[in-house]
């Protein structure tokens, strides 16, 4: 049986993580952790350790606490999982040496749903035929970071395939400040929507001469998520490695 705490399990994502450890009969839910105070709920980690034990935490909190949960987490060895969003490349690059020195497993993925990996996994491998794309990433409007994690590693996974973007363009001016989105990775332009109704939606739009391809994804339910942590939290049981994205281990 897996001992798991849920840290931030009062939120949106958390309390369906919660629902999935409690149905799972492989899982047994060790520790509810959550900044808000509740009832059956600890305030921190470090609180929770000093009543129960558990075998791994996972953390889908937000962007200012991630960091600090996490470094927490490998410091003492309690493996972590990481769905929370938002952390810097150089936090990564971080966790990993934590990782490694104390040999505790860490696994991080900005996306669990099985179908937005395979969306990154085609926009890879799209990279290497086309000279131009850009990606728009669409969210609700409570969504804490900009660009999205999955964002992120999809314009890292496509440069690596393919390191200049954007030839040919002309030379551009922004009449509007940001109206070409974020442009981080061999020039490929992010654009960040956030408006109600979307949960979480991607598009990866290519282009050549006379031509597009656009491949797109929708979470239209958190559910989409769980089966991505349950083989992630497999995963961490039985290795100490560090991980990032849940493309590592499909
Ligand atoms: N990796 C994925 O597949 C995936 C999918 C959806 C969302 N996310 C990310 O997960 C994170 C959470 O998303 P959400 O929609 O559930 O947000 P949310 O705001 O609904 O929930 C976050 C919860 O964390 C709690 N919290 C904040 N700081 C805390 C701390 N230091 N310790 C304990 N609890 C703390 C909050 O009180 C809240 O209950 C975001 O970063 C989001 O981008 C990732």
């Amino acid at each position: 049986m897996i001992k798991v705490a849920v840290c931030g399990a009062l939120g949106k994502m958390g309390k369906e993580v919660v629902n999935t450890i409690l149905e799972n009969p492989d899982t047994e839910l060790a520790a509810k952790i959550d900044i808000i105070p509740a009832e059956d709920v600890f305030t921190s980690i470090d609180e929770a350790l000093k009543k129960c034990k558990f075998d791994v935490v996972i953390d889908f909190t937000q962007p200012a606490s991630i960091f600090e949960n996490a470094k927490y987490c490998l410091n003492n060895g309690i493996k972590i999982i990481i769905g929370t969003t938002g952390l810097s490349e150089q936090q990564i690059n971080e966790l990993e040496n934590l990782s490694k020195t104390n040999n505790t497993g860490c696994f991080i993925a900005p996306n669990f749903s099985t179908g937005a990996v395979l969306m990154m996994k085609c926009a890879e491998l799209c990279a290497k035929y086309f000279d131009n794309a850009e990606i728009i990433e669409l969210h609700h409007n409570q969504k804490k970071d900009a660009p999205s994690g999955t964002a992120i590693k999809t314009a890292l996974m496509m440069s690596k395939a393919n390191e200049n973007f954007s030839t040919g363009n002309c030379a551009e001016t922004e009449t509007i400040k940001g109206s070409r989105g974020g442009n981080a990775y061999s020039n490929i332009h992010i654009h960040s929507v956030r408006i109600p109704g979307f949960m979480a939606s991607q598009e990866v739009i290519f282009g050549s001469m006379g031509q597009t391809l656009t491949i797109r994804h929708d979470s239209t339910d958190r559910k989409c998520y769980m089966p991505g942590i349950i083989l992630a939290l497999k995963h961490v049981l039985e290795y100490n490695d560090f991980i990032y994205g849940l493309d590592k281990i499909l």
